[in-house]
């Protein structure tokens, strides 16, 4: 079976979770770091090379204050407590989104855990924190604006390939694969432009309860999938 090298999954449903056992919604934000923990743990061992999970959306300030601040104490929890078995198990770590925009302990704790799992390679974990498609794409073109008005480059240099290479993910290859817990049926503004020939797994299961198991399903899911990027299926293309 031909794994993905990149999946990347929209963790959703942690609230749903924690409102059928009556509990507040942190709790479900907790189970769903636990959910992470075990994914990062299995992604190596099924072949997959690059995970990227959707921590905080650029969209997500707008929840009530006390659960972006949930949201914020967990990031740095999960960077502090697992920072050092990433590291052992060679897992490097990458973060995509807005970082100016976020606070200086944050930023300094994502810029930590880059800069010393820089060199891993078991596995690149992908972290899109106070992350959005679409502005990623917007301040991907704000940079090459000012590099063109600056005469750095050419108008006529900006291509698909130069501009895939100026976003967040330069150097990450596009995820084969994502997949959406919780039974919500789309995208909500996750790697808009990397996800363009992505093949979609949704699943009805709350994150918290996804397991290796889930995630097996889905990459057998996604190995019989007829992928085509908009050419004909090779049978056609003979015929
Ligand atoms: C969606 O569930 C999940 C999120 C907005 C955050 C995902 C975060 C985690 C799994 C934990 C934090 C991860 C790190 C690395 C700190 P929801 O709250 O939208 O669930 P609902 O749709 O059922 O309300």
């Amino acid at each position: 079976m031909t794994s993905p090298a990149h999946v990347a999954i929209i963790m959703d449903g942690n609230g749903r979770w924690a409102k059928a056992r009556g509990l507040p919604r942190v709790a479900g934000h907790r189970a769903g770091v636990e959910a992470l923990r075990k994914t990062v743990r299995a992604a190596p061992q099924l072949g997959i090379s690059y995970l990227t999970v959707y921590a905080f959306s650029s969209e997500n300030w707008s929840r009530p204050k006390s659960e972006v601040s949930d949201l914020m104490g967990l990031l740095k929890l999960f960077i502090r407590r697992d920072l050092a078995e990433l590291h052992q198990n060679g897992v490097r770590v990458r973060v995509v989104g807005d970082k100016a925009s976020l606070q200086t302990d944050i930023r300094g704790l994502l810029e930590e855990a880059e800069t010393l799992t820089a060199n891993n390679d078991a596995l690149t974990l992908v972290i899109a924190f106070n992350y959005g498609g679409r502005d990623e794409i917007v301040r991907t073109a704000q940079k090459l604006a000012l590099a063109a008005v600056r005469g750095e480059i050419s108008i006529d240099s900006i291509s698909t390939e130069s501009f895939a290479a100026s976003l967040d993910t330069a150097g990450i290859p596009d995820p084969e694969l994502v997949i959406r817990t919780s039974g919500e049926l789309r995208l909500s503004n996750f790697l808009l432009w990397q996800a363009a020939y992505s093949e979609l797994v949704f699943l009805p299961c709350y994150w918290p309860d996804f397991s290796q198991d889930h995630l097996a399903d889905a990459l057998r899911d996604f190995a019989g999938r007829e992928r085509r990027f908009g050419g004909l299926a090779p049978r056609e293309a003979a015929s």
